[in-house]
């Protein structure tokens, strides 16, 4: 945990106090933390305990600039890997989903580009306002990922929602976040599929899609890297085979499905980034096609699909399929992922530069099950593959814890 960084954004109710322990915790663990604390927060507590726990100066005021180098909230807001709002109080949650940036904490929340996690706490009525649950659910839908409170007594006299997580539950997030190779993926074997299927039609001519396979091949050489067992079953013989991978070649949709059926059981986690013809010629002629009338008519039959069958027969695997659209990406990706029953959904808007086929980059926008939804910018296909990987690895920590 070295070289990473965390901004430990601390907003004011009588939970400070465990702050100040998870700020301990993330030091003793290798992070490196720099702390914000609002005007609220050091009425709780006072900034030198923050201090002395970061061994870092704490920032509490937009307008103190102890460094002329630098701008301050830009330069945490840049500085962090990883943005902490331990304790989000009601107001905070309420300011930054909607983009008002009047303090310090504010400020940098919407400075930053690393990812945010909210970790609330206030008593149980404040928790469940209407207006306060539609922040929250604004916040979910813009990435950032929430800490959930617990229920227990609350410091208002209260018994309810609206307990902070506890700081060493908290610590173990963020250690899984950073390193989903080892807690998450190490030795688990992930079942990958990329590329196109050929559907013949004669000897000489086939039926395929523009898929490359760089986008599955990302996500096996990322796997692979992250310490997983991984078996990718390609459509194309075009991308050397990546390393530590088992490959295994296949033609056609048919094929394709033979060999993922074959290897499903075994699988932690299944993710279907080929794209699968969805119709094949009904008949496949022995001898080559003729050419004699102006026109003629093939007649195609469905392909089984191997999203669905999975999901039909899932018992422990994390699933997670693609959306290759060009309209209504989020009507279309919500509704693969339900009638697929599959625990992600990928979604990439192919008409966008920069996304889908062939590149070296794509923009996706990831949709899990719970409703939340990451909506990740143009990046390379190997960033892309981190990405997806690093979610589902957090997705199934959570579900181990
Ligand atoms: O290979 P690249 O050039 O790098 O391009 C990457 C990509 C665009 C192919 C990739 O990012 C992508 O979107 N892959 C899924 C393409 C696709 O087939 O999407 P779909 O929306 O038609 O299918 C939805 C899901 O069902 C996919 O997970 C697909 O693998 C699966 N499916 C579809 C049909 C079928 N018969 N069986 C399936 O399993």
């Amino acid at each position: 945990m070295n070289e990473k960084n965390i901004l430990l954004c601390v907003s004011g109710g009588i939970a400070v106090y465990k702050a100040a322990d998870l700020t301990s915790k993330l030091v003793q663990s290798g992070f490196s933390v720099k702390v914000i604390m609002s005007s609220s927060a050091v009425k709780f507590v006072a900034p030198l305990t923050f201090q002395a726990l970061s061994r870092n100066e704490v920032h509490t005021d937009t307008f103190t600039e102890n460094d002329p180098s630098v701008i301050a909230h830009i330069d945490l807001a840049d500085w962090a890997d990883l943005v902490l709002v331990v304790p989000a109080t009601a107001n905070m949650i309420g300011k930054l989903a909607n983009g008002i940036a009047d303090d310090m904490i504010s400020t940098t929340l919407l400075a930053t580009t690393a990812p945010v996690w909210i970790a609330p706490a206030m008593n149980v009525h404040m928790y469940n306002h209407p207006a306060v649950q539609k922040n929250i659910q604004t916040l979910l839908e813009f990435g950032v990922r929430m800490i959930e409170p617990g229920s227990g007594y609350l410091a208002c006299g209260y018994t309810g929602k609206g307990r902070l997580e506890e700081p060493a539950v908290i610590l173990e997030k963020v250690k899984a976040f950073f390193s989903p190779g080892n807690s998450v993926l190490k030795n688990r074997t992930v079942l990958i599929t990329a590329g196109p299927t050929k559907e013949r039609l004669d000897p000489v001519r086939y039926f395929t899609n523009r898929s490359s396979g760089k986008m599955g091949y990302a996500l096996a050489e990322q796997a692979a890297l992250m310490g997983a067992n991984v078996i990718l079953i390609s459509g194309t013989d075009i991308l050397p085979d990546p390393k530590n991978v088992t490959c295994i070649h296949v033609e056609s949709a048919e094929d394709m499905y033979q060999e993922v059926m074959k290897h499903a059981d075994a699988a932690d986690i299944i993710i279907k980034s080929a794209a699968v013809a969805d119709y094949r010629p009904k008949q496949v002629l022995d001898s080559k096609m003729k050419k004699s009338a102006d026109q003629i008519i093939v007649e195609l039959e469905k392909t089984t699909d191997i999203l669905f069958e999975l999901g039909k027969r899932k018992k422990h695997q994390f699933i997670i399929g693609f959306a290759a659209e060009t309209n209504h990406v989020d009507e279309y990706a919500k509704e693969k992922l339900k009638r697929k029953n599959a625990d992600m959904i990928v979604a990439n808007n192919v008409t966008l530069k920069g996304a889908g086929f062939e590149g070296d980059t794509n923009i996706v926008t990831i949709y899990h099950k719970d409703g939340t939804a990451k909506e990740l910018p143009l990046m390379s296909k190997t960033d892309t593959a981190k990405e997806i990987l690093r979610e589902a690895a957090l997705k199934l920590g959570e579900r181990k814890t």
